[in-house]
């Protein structure tokens, strides 16, 4: 009987959902809920013979988990009737579901916060207050919250706020300050100098090489024979919509069955081209892709900067800020601070080799993903005031690349990022690159017209 029931339990081990899906991976998913958590342990640390204490929090966060767009709302029924039609006896197949499936997703609210979505922010919060406790307590109106502009940023914004007011104090208090600033928080929005190189022949051609190779080939053909599709086939933006699907509804219904349609290998290769697209459209693609984040990097260390300036000289100064935006608004600063960065670049021709690659966007970027940095001041007995750095990710202790250890000396953090602090110049990087006459004459308003309207509709994540 014992041993039964130990083989049951292995069996559950065995067979773990599977869990991730790029970008619309639910925090939930990969939170490892075993992550220490105990009271103050971000407050406080000891260092060598020096006391450290937290004296300034900088976090920047992910919306929750959200609807899905419009654009993929309205492929979603298209590729039901189309599956029923070409799927004979139904009523016998695995994916019989099909036939009831309803698509249940509003139009009205695409991209927006999910009550999952919610719950993610409540979670983490709950966690920081916690880590952050005395910290926080005597502080919370020295809190700045930043967001983007968009619904699902702000509404997380608003979730994150009132549970970590409610974990520290135990008071209900609603959010009533939000600052809008969307120059530091989507950076990465309209910048003529970055799309342009996204725009160049061959930048993705990893992606492209990928998605035409035979990984995907052959992994169309086996769900096209494991759903038993006569007299047609899937393209590959259908499969990939499946690929879509099945975290989507997830996520937003609790509904598993998109998900059966694929076996793990599939999903790891979907998930590998979505890494590809990321990798070198938004973080190690071109040295620009980073730099661009310069605004970023310099509110998070201009509020460090006027934490320490703000103790030293004993006024009041601002003790934590929370920024609320994209995937695109970590990804490039990732990039830029050197995290996730494997020894060599992931490719189209290196698929097996990367499987356990650092640049996993599900672990990197799941709904809600964060980055705390946490600023403390350590002190050795009367002697001078020391300023150390650590870094959070995903509320994981992680070093900061080019530093060496977990805790940074602030001044070797700073010095390493020292120009795009320093030197932020947006408009100069986000300049179009001058472009020859004749070309120039081909640019006319209504190229200039398709291409913002295009590049508005593929932003958004
Ligand atoms: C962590 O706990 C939550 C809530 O109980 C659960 O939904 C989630 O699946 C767990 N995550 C992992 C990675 O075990
Ligand atoms: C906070 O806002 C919610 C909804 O917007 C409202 O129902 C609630 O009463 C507010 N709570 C406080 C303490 O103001
Ligand atoms: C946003 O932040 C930038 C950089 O700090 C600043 O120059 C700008 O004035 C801010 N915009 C708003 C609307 O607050
Ligand atoms: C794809 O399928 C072909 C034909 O079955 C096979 O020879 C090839 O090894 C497969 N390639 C990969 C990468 O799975
Ligand atoms: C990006 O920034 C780094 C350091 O700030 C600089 O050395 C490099 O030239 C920049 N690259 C581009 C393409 O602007
Ligand atoms: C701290 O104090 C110890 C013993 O008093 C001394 O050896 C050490 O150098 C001091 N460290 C710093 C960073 O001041």
């Amino acid at each position: 009987m014992l041993i039964l029931g130990a083989l049951l339990f292995l069996g559950t081990i065995a067979k773990a959902e599977y869990n991730s899906y790029n970008t619309k991976t639910s925090y939930f998913w990969v939170y490892d809920n075993s992550t220490t958590l105990n009271t103050n342990q971000w407050t406080t640390f000891q260092f060598g013979s020096q006391a450290c204490n937290a004296i300034h929090v900088s976090g920047v966060f992910r919306h929750g988990a959200r609807w899905p767009g419009d654009n993929y709302i309205m492929e979603m029924t298209p590729l039901q009737n189309k599956l029923l039609q070409h799927i004979p006896n139904i009523d016998k197949s695995p994916y019989r579901f099909l036939k009831t499936w309803k698509n249940l997703y509003p139009l009205d609210k695409e991209k927006e916060l999910i009550p999952l979505g919610a719950q993610e922010m409540i979670a983490i919060a709950g966690r920081l207050g916690r880590r952050m406790q005395s910290f926080l307590i005597d502080k919370l109106d020295r809190l700045i919250v930043m967001s983007a502009n968009k619904q699902r940023a702000q509404a997380s914004a608003k979730e994150f706020y009132k549970s970590l007011i409610k974990t520290t104090t135990g008071q209900d208090r609603n959010l009533t300050t939000i600052i809008i600033n969307n120059t530091i928080v989507r950076y990465y929005d309209k910048c003529g100098g970055v799309d342009s190189i996204k725009k160049r022949e061959g930048f993705l051609k990893e992606y492209d090489d990928f998605r035409n190779g035979q990984f995907f080939t052959n992994a169309t053909d086996s769900i096209v024979r494991r759903l038993g599709l006569v007299d047609t086939a899937l393209s590959k933006d259908e499969v990939e919509l499946i690929y879509q699907m099945c975290p989507y509804d997830r996520t937003c219904f609790s509904r598993n069955d998109w998900c059966s349609m694929l076996s793990d290998d599939e999903k790891d290769i979907m998930g590998y081209l979505k890494d590809l697209e990321t990798y070198y459209e938004e973080a190690y693609g071109h040295p620009l892709l980073a730099n661009n984040s310069c605004p970023l990097m310099q509110n998070i260390f201009n509020g460090m900067d006027d934490a320490i300036k703000g103790r030293a000289e004993n006024k009041r100064y601002t003790a934590g800020i929370f920024r609320f935006g994209h995937s695109e608004t970590l990804i490039p600063f990732f990039a830029a601070l050197g995290m996730f960065k494997d020894s060599y670049p992931i490719r189209a021709d290196n698929y097996k080799a990367m499987k356990n690659r650092k640049f996993n966007t599900a672990n990197m970027v799941p709904y809600s993903a964060n980055l705390e940095f946490v600023l403390y001041e350590c002190a050795n007995g009367t002697s001078a005031k020391e300023h150390y750095l650590k870094l959070f990710h995903n509320e994981i202790e992680v070093p900061i690349p080019g530093c060496g250890g977990l805790q940074c000396k602030y001044d070797d953090a700073r010095a390493l990022h020292a120009d795009m602090i320093d030197n932020c110049d947006l408009e100069s990087i986000c300049k179009e690159p001058a472009v020859s006459a004749e070309r120039r004459t081909l640019v006319n308003g209504v190229m200039l017209f398709l291409a913002l309207l295009f590049s508005n509709s593929v932003k958004n994540l």
